[in-house]
């Protein structure tokens, strides 16, 4: 079982409310300044996460913090990006609409800010592996950060490459996900590096990319294509006031998900049946052969 002792190098969620709250990294000897206050990593190291902790100096601040250890979701929300991210809801459906876990082998493009590749990586371990792609310097170097960061280097790996025109070389992927303009585009080329019954999703924040990219998975036999769109409202609980929160984040986008299969045309189509035959069984009364027992 995973220790719930705080140690070097750990990531720890620091939250002092509702909207201030830090994705911070342990480091002996180094401190954390807040206009509330400083917290020193050394106090935190042997602490228990779920505790919490007062800000220095404590007669003028000892601001109350809570340590909480991060959820993959505190990773991407919290993260330095230079792109749009994934959100936490759409990376959920992901995983569990792809059946990406423990052993997977996963193309990704673009790896953009590297917030859902961080995600895609946490999962597949410990045998699993995260071939990330991006044609932009900038995503290529901030995910190779948040990624390090992450301490995912050992299921990860970013590199260049297009992924329209690029030749890859992988065979036997178990997912492969897009996240990037022109979807559809992908869709031919990439095929042949998924496995059968192998996955493929695409995020796109408009109905005109769904589109052309459904007719794509359709024009290349891929099978139960749907999409869907999540939407979260979360809930204001008071005595009497009970009800959705006012604002929510109205869209992100669409997914749209398919398998790979193998499409045969059914030999069986187009055979004249045989014509009626009659079977005489002891003691059983002459009956016709239906079609169906044939
Ligand atoms: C919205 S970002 C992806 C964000 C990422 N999913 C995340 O959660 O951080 C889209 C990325 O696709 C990349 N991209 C666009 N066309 C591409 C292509 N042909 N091959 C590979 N990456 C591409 C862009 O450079 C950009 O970084």
């Amino acid at each position: 079982m995973e220790s719930n002792i705080i140690k070097e190098n750990d990531f720890i969620f620091l939250v002092l409310d509702d909207r201030r709250r830090w994705l911070v990294q342990v480091k002996k000897g180094e401190e954390f300044h807040t206009h509330k206050g400083i917290i020193s990593h050394s106090d935190l190291i042997g602490k228990a996460f779920g505790t919490c902790i007062f800000s220095k100096p404590h007669e003028s601040q000892g601001y109350k913090f809570y340590i909480l250890k991060p959820y993959p979701s505190d990773f991407i929300l919290h993260m330095a990006r230079k792109t749009q991210i994934i959100y936490p809801k759409d990376a959920g459906i992901i995983l569990l609409h792809t059946g990406i876990g423990p052993g997977c082998k996963v193309i990704e493009a673009g790896c953009g800010s590297g917030a859902l590749t961080c995600i895609l990586g946490n999962y597949v371990r410990p045998n699993g592996h995260i071939f990330s792609y991006d044609i932009r310097e900038k995503s290529l170097k901030q995910a190779t950060k948040n990624i390090k960061k992450a301490n995912l280097n050992d299921y990860v790996s970013i590199n260049y490459g297009n992924i329209l025109e690029d030749d890859l070389n992988h065979k036997n992927i178990d997912a492969i996900v897009l996240d990037m303009p022109t979807p559809w585009l992908a869709i031919e080329k990439v095929k042949k590096y998924l496995k059968l019954s192998g996955s493929i999703v695409s995020f796109s924040p408009t109905i005109e990319q769904v589109k052309k990219t459904t007719f794509e998975m359709e024009k290349n036999d891929f099978f139960e294509i749907i999409s869907v769109e999540l939407l979260i409202r979360e809930m204001q609980i008071k005595e009497n006031a009970t009800r959705p929160n006012t604002r929510m984040i109205g869209h992100s986008g669409y997914l749209t998900f398919g398998r790979k299969i193998e499409n045969k045309k059914n030999p069986y189509r187009g055979i004249k049946p045989r014509k009626k035959e009659f079977i005489n069984l002891d003691g059983m009364p002459l009956r016709d052969i239906d079609d169906n027992e044939k």
